[in-house]
């Protein structure tokens, strides 16, 4: 151990701290000479260890480093871990890597803190249901103190990658198939995580990933090709990672997928030229986990070397698990492959975060939180229950069976989900425990009178086709007053590589369904799954039907909060339900094209068997109050390019309960140099009613959102006519017309 050399580290290191009183842009100017020095003094060999990302194991008290990890850290080759937390353990690692590494350079722990870190909330899906972003970024806030009270650093989060594609696993991970909304709660999510000050020992690097386009996967096949238009990957794709980027996310990690032939993390062209040149990111490009190595199977590199060397010239600055920065590329440098420059770009990125986060300062600043203060609090909880509630989805109520009366006679609580406690939190739990969710069985159980008897009976499996179960479950039916059945998937059945070619309940759910329906017993569902499921026989079926996603710790009581009416549902799809797979690709966005679908016309845009609508549109979703639209207005018919159009709308509550309502603004381009959507979404606002009132609900639409690329993927702003519509959803709307010009 050349411990010698420390001094110079020391001088470095505190050249590299934090410059009181300057402003951000000034403080960064100052430090930039002092990662210069340091880089100066790095070998080629510890500069690609600190591009070197390695992940954790689980060990007999936590996660732990590798076998081996210490001296990797020793001997100053490696710079960040994943999957690597616990206080005590991570202050230890970073005592290694201060006092015993040649340049005492601090540590960085990531890991993947997507919906809470102990504390689960809902998952991103869900929580773009809410089309609360001001929820979202508390719980990215409360995810972040936790994490770094364990000692993390960095998140893989948010997830910003659009999908139109509920085969596709993932897609609940992202914020659902709309580029607005998807930028909105892209960019909340990257402020709770790194607050105002990413130096706070409370706050965390976030990373936009996957860049790019990732959610559009052939096929819905995880890690597939994706091949579209360079339209529709800078209208659809892109916008949620600039927002991000605007937003002032440290970090963006590039997707497993090629775009048309280029495998994303040997995309210099995205990555050089857009991401860092165009948008001006200076944060830091994470691979994906063996991201690096898999341009070997993508057929773009020959071996380990020339995979390295691709990544670093596109810009690719730690690489995760491969091992490649470390084991090959000093050849590939040595030998002229790969000018060292491309080396030092990746090293300063990667050291600036460090200085970002105020590990020159103060190495240990995240193990300065006692975790018990701040880990799954009474109030994390209330906020998750809460948030869990906004972003239910009520899908259907007929004739108002919801919401049940707490002094019902009997109810019947069935399902595959009625009980599963590990499920409730859904598939990216970071240190979240089943032994910490409430189960909605419990949560029936609290809420209902004493006087209510609750039956339970599972009835069926998550798969297969054992139906042994359904006996029990006819039986509780019959003797209930409702049966209330709470169906979907489990956790394992989205998220990464949980594709599915068929949308439908899985296993034998819907004839447990059919044959509770059979008893003639009021029937409510609620539903718990990862992506949008088809359900036309329950849509005909089944008087309501409410989406709850995967609702996190506090799932139970949140189910039942909104079940027995002590709170109203007012989330909304943050992606279209289809009829059936068939539909898929199926999003609300969509172009008119020549012949658009018409009634009883043969040949036009349409399915001989099913309707060619979503069976629940994007935007959709009930409450239990009726809300009336009224008196869409504009302040102006014609406005110029500098200006901007207010709108107003009246909405009432003609119901009468209180409630939520989440007011959607969406503007079609009628006449264009090249075809528009049919809408878009421009703006949202949930607001609260009580029963018989009004409020005006006003939007600011600046002419600039009516941009788009043009003909030569240049952005224009074409004067012409244009429609607003505003309403309850994408299909529920009033509209106006107006018009921009020169
Ligand atoms: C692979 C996933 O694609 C990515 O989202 C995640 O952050 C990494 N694994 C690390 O767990």
């Amino acid at each position: 151990m050349t411990r010698a050399l420390l001094p110079t580290a020391v001088v470095l290191v505190a050249a590299l701290g934090a410059f009181p009183g300057a402003t951000p842009v000034a403080a960064q100017q100052a430090v930039e000479p002092a990662i210069d020095s340091l880089l100066a003094e790095m070998t080629l060999e510890e500069k690609l260890g600190q591009l070197a990302q390695y992940r954790g194991r689980w060990g007999d008290t936590g996660p732990r480093v590798e076998e081996g990890g210490e001296v990797q850290i020793r001997a100053s080759a490696v710079g960040s871990f994943l999957g690597v937390y616990g206080a005590d353990y991570t202050r230890e690692l970073q005592r290694v890597a201060v006092e015993e590494s040649r340049l005492g350079i601090p540590l960085l722990f990531a890991h993947d803190v997507i919906h809470g870190f102990r504390t689960i909330f809902p998952m991103p899906l869900a929580l773009a249901a809410s089309f609360d972003p001001e929820g979202a970024e508390r719980a990215s806030r409360i995810a972040a103190v936790e994490a770094t009270a364990h000692g993390l650093h960095w998140t893989f989060a948010p997830m910003v990658d659009l999908s139109r594609d509920p085969r596709w696993g993932r897609i609940v991970e992202g914020f659902g198939e709309d580029p607005y909304l998807g930028s909105v709660m892209a960019a909340a999510h990257v402020r709770g995580f790194q607050g105002d000050d990413l130096a706070s020992p409370q706050t965390m690097l976030a990373t936009a990933k996957h860049f790019v386009a990732y959610g559009g996967a052939e096929g819905g096949r995880d890690y597939n090709t994706v091949d579209i238009s360079e339209r529709t990957l800078w209208e659809t794709y892109l916008p949620p990672f600039r927002a991000a980027v605007e937003a002032g996310v440290g970090a963006i990690m590039p997707a497993f997928n090629e775009i048309a032939g280029v495998p994303m993390h040997a995309h210099a062209h995205l990555i050089r030229d857009v991401l860092r040149g165009e948008w001006g990111f200076d944060g830091v490009v994470v691979s994906d986990y063996t991201g690096v190595m898999e341009l070997i199977p993508h057929g773009v590199a020959a071996d380990s070397a020339a995979a390295g060397v691709l990544a670093l010239r596109a810009g690719v600055d730690i690489d995760m698990v491969s091992g490649i920065y470390v084991n090959d590329v000093p050849a590939a440098v040595r030998d002229g492959r790969l000018d060292e420059t491309a080396v030092d770009e990746a090293v300063r990125h990667v050291l600036r975060a460090k200085q970002r986060l105020g590990l020159f300062d103060d190495p240990y600043r995240y193990n300065s939180v006692r975790p018990e203060d701040v880990t799954l609090t009474d109030e994390s909880r209330a906020f998750a229950r809460d948030l869990a509630r906004r972003s239910f989805v009520l899908l259907k109520n007929d004739g108002g069976v919801l919401p049940l009366s707490k002094s019902v006679g009997t109810v019947a609580v069935i399902g595959p989900l009625a009980d599963a406690r590990r499920t409730m939190l859904g598939g990216w739990a970071a240190a979240g425990r089943a032994e910490d969710a409430v189960t909605p069985l419990e949560g029936v159980r609290a809420a209902v009178s004493a006087d209510t008897r609750v039956l339970h009976a599972q009835g069926a499996e998550f798969e297969g086709e054992d139906e042994s179960g359904f006996e029990a479950a006819v039986v509780a039916a019959r003797q209930a007053d409702v049966a209330v059945l709470f169906l979907g998937e489990h956790e394992e059945m989205s998220s990464e590589a949980n594709n599915r070619t068929s949308l439908d309940l899985p296993g034998t759910q819907e004839n447990l369904l059919r044959a509770v329906h059979e008893t003639g017993t009021p029937v409510v569902v609620v539903l718990f799954n990862g992506r949008p499921l088809a359900l036309p026989w329950l849509d005909e079926n089944v008087p309501a039907i409410l989406e709850a996603w995967f609702p996190g710790v506090e799932g139970g009581n949140a189910v039942a909060d909104i079940l027995f009416g002590d709170h109203g549902p007012a989330g909304k799809l943050p992606v279209s339900f289809p009829r059936n797979v068939g539909q898929v690709p199926i999003h609300y966005n969509h172009k008119n094209t020549g012949r658009p679908p018409a009634e009883g016309e043969k040949y036009t845009s349409k399915y001989i068997d099913v309707p060619w609508t979503p069976l629940y549109p994007f935007g959709h979703g009930l409450a239990y109050t009726e809300f009336e639209y009224s008196g869409l207005r504009l302040d102006a018919e014609r406005i110029g390019p500098a200006d901007t159009l207010g709108v107003e709308v009246t909405v009432t509550n003609a119901g009468r309960r209180a409630s939520d309502e989440v007011v959607q603004l969406y503007v079609r381009d009628d006449v264009a140099s090249v075809t528009r959507p049919v809408k878009e979404l421009k703006g949202f606002e949930r607001v609260r009613l009580e029963p018989g009132k009004s409020r005006t609900v006003s939007f600011h639409l600046p002419a600039e959102s009516l941009a788009y690329y043009g003909l030569d993927m240049e952005r224009v702003l074409e004067p012409g006519r244009f429609t607003v519509f505003v309403g309850a959803s994408s299909e529920d709307v009033l509209e106006i017309g107006f018009e921009l010009t020169e």
